[in-house]
């Protein structure tokens, strides 16, 4: 396989498996727990984005304010519905072609990284059972800055050896593809062109992850 890639890093919600889903819904019912407006549309705008970063985008569209302590609570609240939401998912729950995708990088001999500002990426790699597959895992223990900063890319490349431009980073989020840009490295956006409009190229799914079209 030629590629000038020395490294892949991907996404995980919404990218290797359908977390974003189990995400919205947990997010959806906190809001209208608290007569905050929230729809598709509105989601976007907080994927990739940190808990309680999610949270204030949130609460800024409730009709009152919240104390630090009740935020606590309230992203503790999201939390708990999204576990229960992950508790069952197994090795089926990987989106379609994500494993092919890891096969491929691997195969081609080039390092896996996986960057995710979620504080359950590794109960949800477990439950797919892919933890082994990856070089290097950055997730919110390992970063300060949330996506869209370009800090959790780099810090996987860093820790992966390899330099930025030589990274191909793969994201289903707009600050996601903003994150990998900013690091200086080449975007693959899964989902819509028009959500993405940054990413080099978009792909409606993982199944259409191909190495030689970068
Ligand atoms: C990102 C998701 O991967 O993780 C966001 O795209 C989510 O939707 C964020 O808010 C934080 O996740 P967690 O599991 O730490 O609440
Ligand atoms: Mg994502």
């Amino acid at each position: 396989m030629n590629t000038r890639f020395k490294a892949v890093i991907f996404d995980l919600d919404g990218v290797i498996t359908d977390t974003a889903r189990y995400h919205y819904l947990a997010w959806k019912r906190l809001a209208d727990s608290v007569d905050a407006p929230f729809d598709e549309a509105f989601n976007e705008q907080l994927k990739g984005v940190d808990r309680m970063g999610s949270l204030d985008l949130i609460l800024a569209r409730a009709p009152r304010a919240w104390t630090p302590e009740e935020k606590l609570a309230l992203a503790d609240a999201k939390n708990r519905h999204y576990q229960e939401l992950i508790a069952t998912m197994t090795p089926d729950d990987l989106l379609p072609g994500a494993l092919r995708a890891l096969e491929e990088v691997r195969n081609a001999g080039l390092k896996i990284g996986l960057a995710s500002v979620s504080k359950n990426a590794f109960t949800v790699l477990d439950r797919l059972g892919i933890r082994n597959r990856f070089d290097d895992v950055v997730d919110a223990a390992t970063i300060r800055n949330s996506k869209p900063h370009p800090e959790i890319f780099l810090t996987a490349a860093a820790h992966l050896g390899v330099a930025p431009q030589d990274c191909l980073g793969v994201e289903d989020a707009a600050a996601g593809v903003a994150s990998i840009k900013d690091a200086g490295m080449v975007a693959v956006g899964v989902g819509d062109p028009a959500v993405l409009y940054r990413a080099d190229r978009v792909i409606p799914s993982m199944l259409h992850f191909r190495l030689a079209d970068y």
